[in-house]
């Protein structure tokens, strides 16, 4: 795109402003990559990396969490902005590796690792490991030893279901999908402390999604470090990382507040102070494992209308788009702020269903959105979906079209993945000659 972009003020809030993505017109991102479409501002991205950057004390590390973008040219973008990674499968190790990331930055988590996939990880260098389970520590042992490395670990701490929810607590006495209770993981350290292929660094919890309260992220990170330090005391070696996982939340209904990052900023500057003042934990680095505050207002999906029913004061608009591309507000109940993309004189706002085209109920992203009368034709952009959009969508439902995904950066639009048409995916199936 050749136009000369109106760039944005350089705040870090959303994709959208002034009725313009990253400072382009929504018509003629439309036009050039056909609806629909995601839309990233990798320079937002940049200046988020930059916000949180310039909050965190000495020793406090980002890594990116890949699974809310692993978009390349985000994934590569966030790797030119120098910040680690997070990955959680084989994919996102070859995603990483491919957008350039030294290995050493990069941490790979998550439960159900294979064989193959921890086996990647060791010969490629990543830097940590977090091991989930006792099973997964002697897998992942016998691996390293048969490569001949010593592998860099982190202990997953188990975290209470319903804390994930609401508060972050780290409660010990669980088992469940994600980590090890205290027992065990005291356990586990013991034992990866006697290995010579395993070199024990620390421990590892996320606490709870979204979360937008800077006193309970700091006290997540608190709670761990101690439990940490209680740790590596018993199994004998020093607690030199502790990843506090990610969370850090973003605001998605209108009139919600952000995440306040100075006073974050400030809390852990004082947690740092404290640490500071034991031998035991000077040398400790904390990582960040963010994924959607870095990328999720960065980032937008746009349909177009392509039938408007019912009567003025609520009309239903139906998109060219759907759950298929954006399941998010349907698989979370969260609604996301929708805006109608149109130039023309203003229009009255009235209560507004939109939906997809997908045969099925759940296909609705709203139904009372208040915006200007939709027409067809109009564009409509659901907001801060540059995390969890399109990779957490359901592409294959109804066999539509996959969306475009583009990139902006210094006002230039890119297309980092074209449509994928039902032609192309029927080309990759067979009927077998029974
Ligand atoms: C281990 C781990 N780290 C980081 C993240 C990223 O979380 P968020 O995008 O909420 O920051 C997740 C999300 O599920 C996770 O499971």
């Amino acid at each position: 795109m050749t136009e000369a972009a109106a760039r944005s003020t350089g705040g870090i809030d959303g994709i959208l402003e002034s009725g313009r993505l990253a400072g382009l017109s929504p018509a003629a991102l439309a036009e050039e990559f056909s609806t629909p479409f995601y839309v990233y501002d990798l320079d937002l991205i940049g200046r988020r990396v930059e916000a949180l950057r310039a909050v965190l004390p000495r020793g406090f590390r980002i890594a990116f969490a890949v699974k809310a973008n692993p978009a390349l040219a985000v994934v590569a973008h966030l790797q030119r902005c120098g910040v680690g990674a997070d990955i959680a499968s084989g994919g996102e190790l070859e995603t990483v590796l491919r957008a350039g990331f030294d290995p050493a930055l990069v941490a790979m988590t998550g439960p159900g690792k294979s064989d193959d996939e921890l086996s990647a990880a060791v010969v490629a260098g990543v830097g940590i490991v977090m091991v989930e389970s006792r099973g997964e520590l002697r897998r992942l042992e016998a691996i390293a030893a048969e490569l001949g490395r010593r592998q860099p670990i982190l202990l997953r701490l188990a975290v209470s279901e319903d804390a994930r929810l609401e508060t972050v607590r780290l409660i010990g006495g669980v088992e469940g999908k994600f980590g090890m209770p205290l027992a065990t993981l005291t356990e586990a350290a013991r034992e990866a402390a006697a290995s010579s292929h395993l070199e024990l660094l620390g421990v590892h919890a996320f606490g709870a999604s979204n979360l937008r309260d800077a006193e309970q992220l700091a006290g997540h990170v608190a709670e761990l470090v101690e439990i940490g330090r209680q740790v590596a005391s018993e199994a004998g070696v020093s607690l030199r990382i502790v990843d506090a996982g990610g969370g850090l939340g973003i605001a998605y209904a209108s009139g919600e507040r952000p995440l306040d990052l100075a006073l974050f900023g400030r809390r852990l500057s004082e947690l740092r102070s404290h640490w500071d003042s034991s031998p035991a934990l000077r040398e400790m680095t904390v990582l960040l494992e963010p994924g959607r505050f870095l990328v999720g207002p960065a980032g937008a999906y746009v349909a177009r209308v392509v039938d408007v029913k019912g009567p003025d004061s609520a009309p239903v608009a139906i998109l060219d788009g759907g759950i298929n591309h954006a399941v998010r507000p349907a698989l979370v109940r969260s609604e996301h702020r929708l805006a109608v993309l149109t130039s023309d004189a203003v229009r009255a706002l009235v209560r507004t269903t939109v939906a997809g085209p997908l045969c099925t109920g759940l296909d609705v992203f709203s139904t009372e959105a208040m915006l200007p009368r939709p027409r067809v034709g109009d564009l409509v952009a659901l907001l801060d979906l540059g995390a969890y959009g399109f990779t957490e969508s359901m592409p294959l439902f109804l066999s539509h079209p996959w969306p475009a995904e583009v990139a902006v950066l210094a006002g230039r639009a890119r297309l980092i993945r074209p449509h994928v048409t039902p032609t192309e995916l029927l080309d990759r199936q067979v009927d077998p000659d029974w």
